[in-house]
């Protein structure tokens, strides 16, 4: 049955809770749920690798870690004692992911600029780093006074075998601009012809950051674009495939996948957050008596000062 289907069948008739949620005292604490190609855990990546995913099975995983910069999650702050302490706790999960990966997947992970140069010089000794991706942004706030603000964050495209790994170029085919009013024309062909009007993206993405106002935006720190995770499936998954991502956040990666019909396991350690994850991917609308609600979406306007400035609506009439 078609997933939309399937999906307007039991909205219809509200079967949404309850049999989703696998309670099995084997998962040693952690909870797994799942819907159509989709298993959503509520745990430690690190105990579901070893006890929930078998070795080669995944064509594409999406890693993006706390980035141990000090930023405040539901209930911890990402920051370790030194770089060095966090790289170590990158490469458990890092070795992992190359294990669980087939011998013609990919991966990509994310970290902060800072500690980036200590996960590329980890990866490239047990994987092939393919690309070294730059994903910009811009911001309207002010992001530094005395230095140059921070408005990118890295990306490692890396594939277990360089000379065997999916990459769709025809799917994510981008406008090549070159800045000439008219069509340049390709002289040095057989036929002069005019210059393509596509490309394959290179390695500098602009992608805005999900902002409150956007229909995609959940209630998550960090929680990255759809177009961005768009483009990686695309590019490196074919419909069907098993997506990995250990670190879901507000579960973006699955939620895509699903779009995109391809497969998706989604980790997440913080239970706020797989309640976004259950209600995003339609397992359920209730968990353990608690409704799953989208986030409340009315934008209060403040003043310098935090102080809220009432809306048209609430301003007092004087007339
Ligand atoms: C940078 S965010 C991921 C955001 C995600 N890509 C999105 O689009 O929403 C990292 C997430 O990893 C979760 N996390 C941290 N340590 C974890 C662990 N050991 N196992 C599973 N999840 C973990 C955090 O709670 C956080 O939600």
């Amino acid at each position: 049955m078609d997933q939309r289907v399937a999906r307007v069948i039991r909205a219809v008739i509200g079967q949404r809770h309850a049999n989703s949620d696998e309670r099995n005292p084997q998962l040693n604490g952690i909870r797994k749920f799942s819907r159509d190609g989709h298993t959503l855990y509520h745990g430690d990546c690190n105990d579901v690798f070893s006890s929930e995913i078998a070795d080669g099975s995944v064509d594409l995983i999406f890693a993006d870690p706390p980035y141990n910069i000090g930023k405040r999650f539901a209930n911890f702050t990402d920051k370790w004692t030194t770089d060095a302490v966090y790289a170590d706790w990158c490469k458990t999960w890092l070795d992992s992911c190359i294990a669980k990966l087939s011998p013609i997947g990919s991966m990509y992970v994310m970290t902060s600029t800072q500690c980036m140069p200590y996960l590329d010089l980890y990866l490239r000794d047990r994987i092939s780093i393919v690309s070294r991706i730059v994903w910009h942004y811009d911001s309207s706030g002010v992001q530094a006074k005395q230095k140059y603000g921070s408005l990118y964050e890295p990306i490692l495209f890396c594939a277990k075998d360089p000379n065997n790994y999916t990459f769709n170029t025809e799917d994510i085919l981008v406008e090549a601009r070159t800045g000439a009013k008219r069509k340049l024309v390709d002289y040095r062909k057989p036929v002069p012809a005019a210059y393509s009007t596509t490309k394959v993206p290179g390695n500098v993405w602009f992608i805005p950051r999900v902002r409150f106002r956007m229909p995609e935006y959940e209630d998550h720190p960090s929680q990255k674009p759809e177009a961005l995770l768009e483009r990686i499936i695309l590019a490196s998954s074919n419909p069907n495939d098993l997506i990995l991502d250990p670190f879901a956040g507000a579960f973006t990666t699955c939620a895509v996948a699903d779009r995109l019909k391809r497969r998706s396991i989604g980790i997440e350690r913080e239970l706020d957050y797989v309640k976004i994850g259950l209600r995003r991917l339609e397992v359920c609308d209730e968990l353990d008596g608690e409704r799953l609600r989208p986030p409340d979406k009315v934008y209060k306007r403040r003043n310098a000062n935090g102080a809220r400035i009432p809306e048209p609506a609430d301003q007092p009439r004087l007339f």
